[in-house]
């Protein structure tokens, strides 16, 4: 079976794409097939070129929020490339379900977070005034409700006492790095089981 044409979607610096790029290879049952980014000068696109991968950047500023004209403006790179699979990796605009709807079972997203517990925005430092003993982070299936959608993997860690929320953030980014390629792989093969790291 030829493998699965995977397009990682992003905003910022990419370590998560970089992750997901570094585990398809050898027998890994898919590829990238494009990295497209709403910001032309994240570094992510950058790292993705050096890399030798497709890249393509739709700038959402001229929209103005203008979602459905933007995400138009989207789909024309990802119908080019034709991924099977779509997976956000940092990406920081809100897709409307006209667009989520497209990519049902098959679009993806990491959230800093043990979902369904801080959707939304500095989840870190919320778990931390929240008096949470642990922490982590989920990939998830992408539905039209934001952060949410069927669980396929969670990454969990224990808060340490008197933990910064920069220093928390920094420690869940490294199990992110292990989460999503464990669940691309399994993904990708029509498992979805879930994935427990801890
Ligand atoms: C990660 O924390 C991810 O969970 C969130 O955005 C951040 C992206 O980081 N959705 P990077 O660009 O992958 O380094």
């Amino acid at each position: 079976m030829s493998p699965k044409r995977v397009a990682i979607l992003l905003s910022g610096g990419g370590s998560n794409m970089l992750a997901l790029l570094d585990c398809m290879t050898g027998d890994h049952p898919a590829r990238a097939c494009l990295v497209l980014s709403n910001n032309p000068d994240s570094g992510g696109l950058k790292r993705a070129a050096a890399r030798g991968v497709p890249v393509a950047a739709v700038d959402s500023r001229p929209f103005k929020g203008d979602r459905p004209q933007f995400e138009a403006a989207l789909m024309q790179p990802l119908l080019e490339a034709k991924p099977d699979i779509l997976c956000l990796a940092g990406f920081m605009r809100v897709l409307t379900p006209g667009f989520v709807d497209q990519w049902h079972g098959r679009m993806l997203n990491i959230h800093p977070s043990l979902l369904p517990k801080f959707k939304g925005l500095h989840t870190h430092s919320r778990a931390i005034e929240a008096d949470e003993t642990d922490h982590g982070c989920t990939v998830h299936e992408v539905t039209s409700a934001l952060d949410d959608g069927p669980i396929l993997g969670q990454a969990r860690l224990k808060i340490l006492p008197g933990e910064s929320a920069e220093n928390l953030a920094a420690r869940v980014l490294k199990f992110e790095h292990q989460l999503y390629p464990a669940v691309l792989r399994r993904f990708s093969g029509g498992d979805k089981r879930l994935v427990s790291l801890a």
